[in-house]
């Protein structure tokens, strides 16, 4: 993933965020029972790569996912986000894309995007500006005056990804981003978000349920799976933070075919 010697990258790598998982747990206790949704899950993510979490419905993704964006704490364990705790949710730090666009309907795309920095008060100047650069990262220039229900679906998630992007986050995290979208946006989508990755140099991680799109987008799979016997309530889940071996020959393949796509547009060679 270094870049070539006579090659600028467009941010410095030291802009990417490391992410470490140390032997966390998750419970929910509902009034019924208590659910284990995580238990002694362990990962390390390094500063640039692009992560795919991969595993059947219901195995705690997301929640992992929403541990690491600060949206809800671990039951056991530690998780720092360059080196430190994530208590809360730190949009300097950590951007988070859903797999619903969630958009504001009666605000305009621009005005989505612009929402997280409202938040923390940021002049609106200055708003507006990085809105206007985060759409044009994900192609929306020109979009920014339209409303959610003017745009495709495809174009609404590009807000979202804007709106997760728009503090320039080191760390970008994403739940099923694709997932409501047809099969052929998704492949546009992907690569779109290839470029943006291989422009920026973030550290992403993809949740999705499918090989197919976790082989096509990652650096690098881990595959979360119920332990075998554990069906159920109470199920204790686990990550094999390892490429599994069927999948590292595809990789070879998706590898070579992502410098193909992403090395002549930005100068960053994304392997
Ligand atoms: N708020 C909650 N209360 C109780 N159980 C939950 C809650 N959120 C998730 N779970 C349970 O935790 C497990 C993991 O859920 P989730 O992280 O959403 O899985 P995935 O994203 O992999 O589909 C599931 O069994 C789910 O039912
Ligand atoms: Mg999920």
């Amino acid at each position: 993933m270094q870049p070539l010697a006579n090659v600028t990258p467009l941010k410095p790598a030291a802009r990417a965020g490391s992410i470490a998982v140390r032997n966390v747990g998750q419970i929910f206790r509902t009034s019924t029972q208590d659910v284990e949704a995580l238990s002694d899950v362990s990962l390390e993510v390094k500063p640039g790569r692009f992560v795919v979490l991969v595993g059947p419905s219901g195995c705690g993704k997301s929640t992992l996912l929403m541990m690491m964006a600060g949206l809800r704490q671990q039951t056991s364990g530690t998780i720092l986000i360059n080196d430190a705790p994530i208590p809360q949710p730190d949009p300097d730090r950590v951007g988070v894309v859903f797999q619903e666009p969630s958009l504001f309907p009666w605000l305009t795309a621009e005005e989505n995007v612009e929402f997280p920095l409202a938040l923390r008060g940021v002049a609106k100047s200055e708003r507006r500006t990085k809105a206007e650069d985060a759409l044009k990262l994900v192609g929306l220039e020109g979009f920014g005056k339209r409303h959610p229900h003017e745009l495709s679906g495809g174009m609404k998630q590009r807000v979202s990804i804007a709106r997760g992007m728009v503090q320039d986050p080191p760390v970008l995290l994403m739940d099923e981003p694709f997932a409501a979208l047809d099969e052929q946006t998704r492949m546009t989508m992907g690569d779109e978000l290839l470029r943006i990755w291989a422009a920026t140099a973030k550290t992403v991680v993809f949740v999705t349920h499918s090989l197919t799109e976790a082989v096509y987008l990652a650096d690098e799979v881990v595959v979360m799976s119920a332990r075998p016997g554990a069906v159920g309530d109470a199920a204790a889940r686990r990550v094999d933070s390892r490429v599994v071996s069927p999948l590292a020959v595809l990789d070879d393949y998706r590898g070579l075919e992502r410098r193909r796509r992403v090395w002549p547009r930005t100068g960053r060679d994304p392997l």
